[in-house]
């Protein structure tokens, strides 16, 4: 089966104090019974490389730009990521997508460059509360899959993880009660496996949106919940343990 894997999404948010007490608390407190990943914001990269080498903590940047190099000022290349260990790299967050203007087709671009790189794409995707009104939940999902998977293809999704976001629940405390999440999990993995059971069997899953120590387990025991990814709850690390060592 697959491992749950639980990442935490700092947004923009953190300074050297307050990210080093709580890479300590975390260290301390995590019981290491799933996998975990943390982006940061990109500056502090070194500091969490620093902070958890030798740990079986992942982290990686949580927006990169899909050329090589060049003139992109401000933005960061993979090159960049991997000269600092980054493993996995955050794409299409509802964020990027809603303010900074990220098509799917942009988003797109992003996984082939993360995958030809060889790090693990976190493809975050999901729908607005207008969107769940007018009950076109599935179709906004399998527009923003069908954008990647008609780029890279279904084999590549073993090395793809999927983060399904109701931006209707991103920091709104609103969490998806987990029937409605596993709802959409399930409709996904179901995309997945129309090209191919075996790769859909495999692929990482993650839900977020409000996650918090309190509802962390209902939503893991979910069938197609394959762990979280976590924005506000992650800054704290009594919060983020307790959600991380939920995750069994
Ligand atoms: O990427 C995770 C984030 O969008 C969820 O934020 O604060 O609702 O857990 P939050």
């Amino acid at each position: 089966m697959r491992r749950l894997l639980v990442a935490a999404n700092w947004k923009m948010n953190g300074d050297m104090s307050s990210n080093a007490a709580l890479l300590a608390a975390f260290k301390a407190g995590f019981n290491g019974s799933a996998d975990t990943a943390i982006f940061p914001p990109a500056v502090y990269i070194p500091q969490l490389a620093d902070s958890l080498k030798g740990s079986a903590i992942a982290y990686g940047v949580q927006n990169i730009h899909f050329e090589e190099k060049g003139a992109f000022t401000g933005e960061t290349n993979l090159a960049m990521a991997q000269d600092f260990g980054c493993q996995y790299i955050l794409v299409g967050h509802s964020e990027r997508r809603e303010l900074f203007g990220e098509t799917n087709a942009i988003v797109a671009k992003k996984v082939v460059a993360v995958l030809a790189a060889g790090l693990i794409p976190m493809l975050c995707i999901g729908e607005t509360l207008e969107q769940r009104e007018a009950g076109v939940t599935e179709q906004i999902c399998k527009e923003q899959i069908d954008a990647v998977l008609t780029q890279v293809g279904i084999k590549a999704f073993e090395k793809v993880v999927i983060a399904y976001e109701p931006v209707w629940a991103i920091g709104t405390g609103k969490t998806a009660s987990p029937e409605q999440a596993q709802d959409v999990h399930s409709f996904i993995r179901q995309l997945l496996a129309a090209e191919d059971a075996a790769v859909a069997a495999k692929t990482r899953i993650l839900y977020g949106g409000s996650v918090k120590a309190s509802s962390a387990q209902a939503l893991f025991g979910q069938p197609d919940i394959d762990g979280g990814l976590v924005g506000g709850a992650s800054l704290m690390a009594e919060e983020f343990v307790a959600i991380c060592n939920a995750a069994q």
